[in-house]
Parts: C-alpha cells; structure tokens; sequence
C-alpha cells in the first residue's frame, strides 16, 4: 500500500526530462496515411472550403502534392477519385481508366515506395450519391457487392498496394478478399472500413468529393453511432471474412471503441480522424480561440492511446514537420 505522502504522482511530473522518460504513448510519422482527393481534371489545384489547407488535384497537379507528402517521411496515401461524370452504377469507380486507376502509376512511377491505399466504394460515382446499387428505392447489398469487388480489382491492376473497402455492405470483405485471390492478387492486403458510423462528421467530405446522398441518408447500411457492441460483431465478422486490418471511423468521438476493439483482437486497428474533426479544429484555430498545434497532438496522441495503430489524418503533413523539426517536445 503506497499512500500519500509516501506516494507522490507529482514527482515524475516535475522536469521535463521525467516527463519524457515515462511517457506511455508516442505519436510517429509512420503510423499516419495522408487522404488525397484527385479529381478528373486538368491543370487544377482547388481548396475545399470546408477543409483549410486540404486541396482536390488534378491528375497532372498530384504529383507536387505526392512529392510533399513522401519528402516527408508520411509512409501512406489514401486516394479518393472525384469522376467528371457520374451515374446510376456508379461505372466510373470501376472504369479501368477511372480517376484512381489513373493516379496510382502516376504515384508509383515517381514514388515506388509510398504506400497507397485506395478507398473502395461507389458513392463519389453514383448519380444518386448512395454507396450502393439503388434497386426500388433501396440499397441492395448483395448486387452491390459484385461491384465493389470489380472496383478493387481494377485499383489493384493499377498499382494499389492496398484497398479499403468503405462502403457497408455486408459481405463487401469476403467478396473482394476471393475476387482479389481469383486475379492472383494473395498478396494485397484488405483494411476494412469496419465499424463506420453514421456521422455528422463526414460532412466536409462529402463536400470534397461531392458524395452527398440525393435522397435520405446512409443510417442504412453505416452504424448507429449510439452502439459499440455491435461494432465488434462488425469487427468480427470482416476478421472472419479475411480483413488484414479493420478501421474504426470516425475516431474522436469514437476512442471508446478503439479501445474495446484493441482489448478484444489481436488484429492492426486502423482510425480515422475524419474531415468533420478537421473542420472544427481548423476553424477554432483559425479564430485564435485553440492552440492548433496543441490541439492536433493531442487529438492524435489520444488516438493513439486508446488503441489505434494507424491513423488516417489530414493533420498528416503538419504533423510530420511538427515531428521533424521537434516542434512537438514541449519546451
Ligand atoms: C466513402 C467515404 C466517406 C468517407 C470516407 N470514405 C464518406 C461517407 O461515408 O459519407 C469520410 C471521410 C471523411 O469524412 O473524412 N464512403
């Protein structure tokens, strides 16, 4: 039994050099995957309002973007294509000549060693907006599914190193894990956008990518962010189904489940601190009325903390200079 005054927590906390010494989590450039919007476009470079300092490129425009990124030690990218056209199939996601399929051996060519992980779903393609097939009115799964498997195929054959199903269909992990076996692809890792909410926060994405559905909402296939029981079945069941890692989505308001998920598999959890947790931060910061630096560090750090192994950020950039040039050791 160890009580005051013997026991004092205050005595590690008294210099800095103590402080590092017992610090239990520590932020890295390696654990962060940087999001990039590529639009089918040229000569363009637009901000998304929402979004300070995130911009949409052009295919000819990405790869000053992609040098900034690799210079900088970030060892991923998730790509997302905004197509110039759009209807009720959602083709351009899996056109071999698409906006992501475009991009990757613009990417590889240049950076062979930079990760890239795509995200696979329908929505920034379809008319409607929806991340599935709309069949009467509804979202059906299971003709929904030989599409996004057809859509991860066809990254793949562009240079993917990864693909990252986001859309919730039921099934979407085995039916891309068996379509990727069937071309010879054993080898490309699976992350599975597993426990994705239903959010609010996601709203200066679907700005950016221009996703926002024509009709209702999406409560119908992403989760109710009341439940985190059920996003461990969720979890579970892509494990079953042959997810190499599983992401919880959005992060911030979401830690407790990146800590039961962590506490109950052994698998690499992924977390991705969305657009809408961008947003705020950056619009606080702008106002002057939080330390921005601060304020990402420790957003990201608390990530971390809770269980993430890899986190996908927009911070990713100031980040990884805040880290290189040692601007986030305390002075
Ligand atoms: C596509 C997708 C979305 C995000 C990632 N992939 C949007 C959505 O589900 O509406 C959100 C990312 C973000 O907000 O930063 N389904």
């Amino acid at each position: 039994m160890s009580y005051f005054p013997r026991l004092r927590l205050r005595r590690l906390r008294s210099a800095r050099v103590l402080r590092s010494l017992v610090r239990e989590t520590e932020l890295n450039t390696r654990d962060l995957v940087y999001p990039l919007f590529v639009e089918e476009s040229s000569g363009r470079i637009r901000e998304i309002e929402s979004m300070p300092g995130i911009f949409r490129y052009s295919l000819d425009r990405l790869s000053e973007e992609i040098d900034d990124v690799s210079s900088l030690g970030i060892p991923a990218v998730i790509l997302f294509g905004i197509p110039e056209q759009k209807d009720e199939v959602g083709s351009g996601a899996y056109d071999p000549n698409g906006v992501v399929q475009s991009a990757i051996p613009r990417i590889k060519e240049r950076h062979p060693d930079l990760l890239v992980i795509t995200d696979v779903c329908l929505c920034e393609y379809t008319s409607h907006g929806h991340c599935g097939l709309v069949v009467d009115g509804t979202i059906d799964n299971d003709r929904t599914l030989e599409l996004l498997a057809k859509t991860a195929v066809s990254h793949v054959q562009a240079g993917a190193d990864m693909v990252a199903p986001s859309d919730m269909m039921d099934g979407r992990v085995a039916a891309t894990r068996q379509a990727l076996d069937a071309a010879g692809y054993h080898n490309i890792p699976i992350l599975a956008y597993s426990a994705k909410f239903a959010s609010a926060f996601y709203g200066p994405f679907r700005e950016a990518a221009e996703s926002v559905p024509q009709f209702g909402d999406r409560r119908s296939y992403q989760m109710d962010p009341a439940n985190s029981r059920e996003a461990l079945r969720e979890i579970e069941q892509d494990i079953a189904e042959g997810a190499d890692i599983v992401m919880v989505k959005p992060a911030l308001a979401y830690l407790d489940v990146i800590r039961q998920a962590r506490d109950s598999f052994s698998i690499p959890i992924a977390a991705y601190n969305v657009s809408g947790e961008y947003a705020l931060v950056k619009a606080a910061a702008q106002h002057g009325w939080v330390d921005e630096k601060q304020v990402v560090l420790e957003i990201l750090t608390a990530v971390k903390r809770a269980g993430a192994d890899i986190i996908i950020t927009y911070h990713a950039k100031e980040v990884a200079r805040w880290l290189a040039t040692g601007q986030n050791e305390e002075r």
